[in-house]
């Protein structure tokens, strides 16, 4: 049974989805830059996002009315070049969107933009597949306005219907089609601009977006993401690309890091890779990985999973059985066992791994910073982590995405991030 208050909501999108202020403002800038006009003093740009374009440029940038065309197509082409790939989707809006289509609520898109660019700009962030209308203007044709956009983004029937935006043209278009509104204060409008257009509801952020619109409804659980690779395998720079890109996706990433990752578990990573410790034996070793991780998997990785955020996690249990197990040989089965009170059940739902020769590894470290205890390792140390990394891809196929880590930055996360969207976002299809 439907426990949400709307059993269709309509949604606009720049300000409301996406964080749009920069794409579009830089978009501006561009086509006045380009029509050679200038920016009139005190013009605050902000407030191009969400109104119609043609009016910003005349009322705004007083822009002259035999150039109006020329500034828009010279702001299209600049918004579909450069501005829309730095649109920004807020948190939370993801497993909103989800847990009100899982709720078999209507979700429509009602935009001012054109209706072939507000399709694209859902298909670059894979969030297509969350609505049941996307609707925006055609350009050429005479502007539809607010409230008819809003009319044909709705199903036929509905019982209550709402409309949510951040500015006063979404609340009046709501009144214009005969639903409720809406207002959201993260976005452009201010919350006296919502209050003066009479809203019926005014949220402050997506949490509370959340609350109203499904209220008392489970978060969806999140991921678990885990990268590993040999020293040297380009995990660091890979990892900060992922979540920079999975942020503005608008995931709530936790980044976090094996040895370590909270307090108690940092400070085990400072005995284990301690250079003091040369006499360190290899099951004292094994073991202060598996106390590491039984902190942070109760104290961190658990609690941010079930939150509905995305954990990325930089080395995980798979480290200690190529490391421990292989390099040390001390064996999988009992690095395993050490290590099952400390996972339980808490495993990744993917597992990267940055495919690279021991000896490239070695090569690229030689080149780099200071080594930690474990980086003096030797070449045949490396070798046998390496074969018992390639033993659990083998035997863990569901899980492991290997990565071919020995090819230039871009290409290696592209490859990562299309590997872990398939799984975080499978019925989306992203554009290319
Ligand atoms: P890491 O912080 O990933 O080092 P780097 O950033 O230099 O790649 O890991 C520190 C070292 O700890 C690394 O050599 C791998 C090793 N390690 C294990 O041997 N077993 C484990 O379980 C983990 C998590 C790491």
């Amino acid at each position: 049974m439907n426990q949400f208050p709307y059993d269709a909501v309509v949604f606009d999108l720049d300000g409301t989805l996406f964080d749009a202020e920069e794409g579009i403002v830089s978009s501006v800038e561009s086509a006045m830059e380009e029509l050679g006009l200038p920016i009139p003093e005190g013009a605050d740009l902000r407030l191009v996002v969400g109104p119609p374009l043609l009016d910003s440029f005349r009322d705004l940038l007083c822009v002259p009315q035999d150039r109006i065309d020329d500034a828009i197509a010279s702001y299209k082409r600049h918004f579909e070049q450069e501005g829309m790939y730095r649109y920004q989707v807020y948190p939370h809006i993801r497993s909103i969107l989800r847990m009100l289509r899982e709720g078999g609520v209507h979700v429509g898109l009602a935009t001012s933009k054109d209706r072939f660019i507000a399709q694209r700009v859902m298909d670059l962030f894979g969030m297509s597949h969350y609505f049941d209308a996307i609707v925006g203007e055609n350009t050429g044709n005479e502007k539809l306005g607010k409230p008819e956009l809003i009319r044909r983004a709705l199903p036929e029937k509905y019982r209550c219907a709402a409309m949510v935006g951040d500015r006063h043209f979404d609340v009046n278009g709501a009144k214009g089609a005969g639903i409720e509104s809406v207002g959201v204060c993260y976005g452009c409008g201010s919350e006296e601009e919502l209050q003066v257009a009479g809203a019926d509801h005014i949220v402050p952020d997506t949490e509370a977006l959340r609350a109203l619109l499904c209220p008392g409804a489970e978060i969806p659980r999140g991921w678990f993401l885990s990268m590993e690779g040999l020293d040297g395998s380009g995990k660091t720079t890979q990892m900060e690309l992922l979540e920079k890109k999975l942020r503005q996706l608008g995931f709530s990433v936790v980044r976090t890091r094996e040895p370590g990752g909270c307090d108690i578990s940092e400070d085990i990573r400072s005995i284990i890779l301690s250079t003091d410790h040369m006499e360190m034996s290899s099951t004292t070793e094994a073991l202060l990985y598996a106390a590491s991780r039984a902190q942070h998997v109760h104290q961190r990785i658990r609690p941010a999973v079930e939150e509905g955020r995305v954990v990325l996690c930089d080395r995980f249990v798979d480290s200690s059985v190529a490391y421990q197990g292989g390099g040390r040989q001390l064996g999988v089965e009992t690095i395993q066992q050490i290590n099952a009170p400390a996972v339980a059940d808490m495993m990744p739902d993917v597992t990267i791994y940055l495919a690279i020769d021991h000896r490239t590894a070695i090569r690229r470290r030689l080149n780099a910073s200071t080594p930690d205890r474990l980086e003096l390792e030797d070449l045949e140390f490396f070798e046998r982590v390496q074969k018992a990394y390639e033993r659990l891809i083998r035997e863990n196929r569901k899980r492991f995405v290997s990565v071919d880590a020995e090819r230039d930055i871009e290409s290696i996360a592209e490859d990562v991030l299309s590997a872990v969207l398939a799984k975080l976002e499978p019925e989306a299809e992203w554009e290319a």
